[in-house]
């Protein structure tokens, strides 16, 4: 079994009711695409989205869960939370939610165990900084990454690796295609000697894809998707993301 395309997009703190019209055209141009869809709101949109999506192809996402189960963490959502809400998915371990709130890899670890155990995908996310970068660490960072976050229950049907170079985070700057296939031919190395279905698992890149360069970064090996940030606001943006990956 190949590895699923998935084209994702994370919302991050962005967007109110009103952006679901960007649901409803992105679904309007791209109906039954050749990959999974899946989007990321902000968790205030997760119920709304579901139901303005039901019956179409888009999956919605959480950005983020609690280990634990449901009791008294104020502001925390539960991974079956999510699950209630309609979620199918849940990104963890972003290098935003690492940088501001202080996640470490056992954090991610934990995380995607109380997804799993919820039924949700876990869309674990993993890059170096550009001091790491420079420094010359980038694969030893990723593969510490993805030993310490990726929990033993994690297959290719529950979880999606996403390889974000924290650098490229909305900076418009993106890595040589050479250096995102090396992270992602270590990536699959990895997780194919760790796990039976190792070889199944997607693998995203994200950090800074637009429709300008989506199509080449989709014919790079082991590339099976994005994790769009900016550019899966607007329909406009990320259809043609799709449609690149799907016709990859
Ligand atoms: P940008 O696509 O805006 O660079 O964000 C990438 C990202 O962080 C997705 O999770």
């Amino acid at each position: 079994m190949a590895p699923r395309k998935l084209a994702a997009g994370n919302w991050k703190m962005n967007g109110t009711l009103a952006a679901l019209a960007e649901i409803d055209q992105l679904l309007a141009d791209h109906p039954q695409p050749d990959c999974d869809v899946l989007i990321c709101p902000p968790a205030t949109l997760i119920h709304p989205m579901v139901g303005r999506a039901a019956g179409s192809v888009l999956n919605v996402g959480g950005q983020d869960c609690h280990a634990g189960a449901p009791g008294a963490h104020t502001g925390d959502i539960a991974a079956e939370q999510l699950h209630d809400a309609g979620a199918s998915h849940v990104i963890l371990g972003h290098s935003e939610r690492r940088s501001d709130h202080g996640d470490t890899d056992a954090d991610v670890h934990a995380k995607s165990v109380a997804a799993h155990q919820a039924g949700l995908v876990a869309v674990i996310c993993v890059g170096e900084t550009e001091g790491q970068r420079d420094g010359g660490q980038t694969l030893d960072v990723i593969a510490s990454q993805l030993a310490g976050s990726v929990p033993d229950c994690a297959t290719a049907a529950n979880t999606v690796i996403a390889y974000e170079p924290v650098w490229a985070i909305g900076t418009g700057r993106t890595p040589s295609n050479d250096q995102i296939a090396e992270v992602h031919a270590l990536m699959r190395d990895r997780l194919a000697a760790r796990f039976p279905d190792g070889g199944d698992f997607a693998l995203l890149y994200g950090g800074s894809v637009k429709p300008g360069n989506a199509a080449e970064i989709f014919a790079i090996a082991h590339v099976d998707g994005a994790l769009v940030g900016g550019a899966s606001l607007k329909a406009a943006d990320f259809g043609p993301i799709i449609a690149a990956l799907a016709a990859s």
